[in-house]
């Protein structure tokens, strides 16, 4: 019998479980929290007592459409952090318990590690060392990974990561949350007629908080002439923030390609599902006839395969942990 490993994912709003099968996705469930939309954000507290609700259902699903029994597992991957502490502790307990119950190893996954190893659930996997722009809500690095067990940051962002400045712009223009995909689909429709500034950072990092305060003056500039000027712009005003978002990450992200001489380009996260980016990185690899890696949306977003793949790497390594293993809200990379 081959190497079947059952994970779980909890770190923010979503409830994800997955069955890989030898370092194939077998399944792959995801229950989306819908009770934040509300609010604007996610609601931690919420978060956590809805992964309470969805777990179970969740992880019985995975098991059935993988078509294996719980019995013919071999270990349990989940996400240690990092994340929401209380949505975690109840992904974490849960792996604790059922391995616990099963008598099977348990193996600690580090969330944006797992984001980088989306790229090995398909073929063809990038080849090390490749580089991986990593970008979701809450984290925008320069990843260089050396081996499944072996990332280096090289940039980061200083303060709002990239899906946050979609998130934010959204809020601002009055768009529901989480605003990413929604800006995403009004851009198709619109032109960069604005410009907004790219912030002038040393080296390989990022920051987005100024352009949060540009858009913020540039939408009560504009409203004191019309009042309407959101609704009467809204598909430019999306183009233009986002091609801005997007010159921001590729600026550095072919920066780096360039001096470390590493011509294998990846995307992951959430924001790696945006259409405008992953054009983008086409055209700048084509043109420079270097490989790029873009994942498939099922993979982009949060999502227990991307912990089984990364666990099943590491149960090739026997790198297990022990029971009494904590959720870290900040676990270093
Ligand atoms: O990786 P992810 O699902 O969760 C985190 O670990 O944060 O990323 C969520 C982020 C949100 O900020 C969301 O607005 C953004 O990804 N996002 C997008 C798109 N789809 C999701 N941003 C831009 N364009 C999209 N199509
Ligand atoms: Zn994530």
């Amino acid at each position: 019998m081959g190497i079947s490993i059952l994970s779980i994912e909890s770190s923010c709003d979503d409830t994800s479980a997955a069955v890989i099968i030898d370092g194939k996705v077998a399944s792959n469930i995801i229950s989306t929290q819908t009770a934040h939309a509300a609010y604007g954000g996610v609601v931690p507290e919420l978060a956590s007592r809805e992964h309470q609700i969805h777990i179970v259902p969740v992880v019985d699903q995975a098991i059935k459409e993988s078509g294996i029994s719980l019995s013919e597992l071999s270990a349990i991957a989940f996400t240690r952090g990092p994340g929401l502490l209380g949505s975690l502790i109840v992904g974490v307990s849960f792996a604790k318990s059922l391995s616990l119950g099963l008598n099977i190893p348990l193996i600690d996954v580090h969330h944006m590690h797992a984001h980088v190893m989306a790229h090995f659930a398909d073929e063809p996997h990038p080849p090390f060392p490749f580089l991986c722009l990593t970008v979701s809500g809450g984290h925008t690095q320069i990843v260089k990974v050396h081996a499944a067990d072996h990332m280096e940051i090289l940039g980061q962002t200083l303060d709002d990561a990239a899906g946050e400045a979609f998130d934010k712009t959204g809020k601002m223009l009055g768009l529901p949350y989480p605003a990413g995909p929604e800006i995403d689909k009004l851009a198709q429709k619109g032109d960069h007629k604005f410009d907004f500034p790219i912030a002038k950072i040393k080296g390989l990092d990022f920051s987005f908080s100024g352009l949060k305060t540009a858009i913020l003056y540039f939408i009560r500039d504009n409203k004191k002439a019309d009042a309407d000027f959101i609704e009467n712009n809204i598909e430019d005003i999306c183009a233009s923030v986002q091609e801005t978002i997007i010159n921001t990450l590729m600026q550095k992200f072919l920066l780096a390609a360039e001096q470390e001489g590493i011509t294998h380009l990846a995307i992951a996260g959430g924001v790696s599902a945006n259409k405008g980016l992953r054009e983008r990185l086409k055209t700048e690899c084509e043109e420079r006839n270097w490989n790029y890696y873009i994942p498939q949306f099922q993979y982009c977003r949060d999502n227990a395969a991307m912990i089984g793949i990364t666990g099943y790497y590491k149960y090739l390594k026997n790198d297990f942990c022990d029971l009494d293993v904590k959720a870290e809200a900040r676990l270093t990379f």
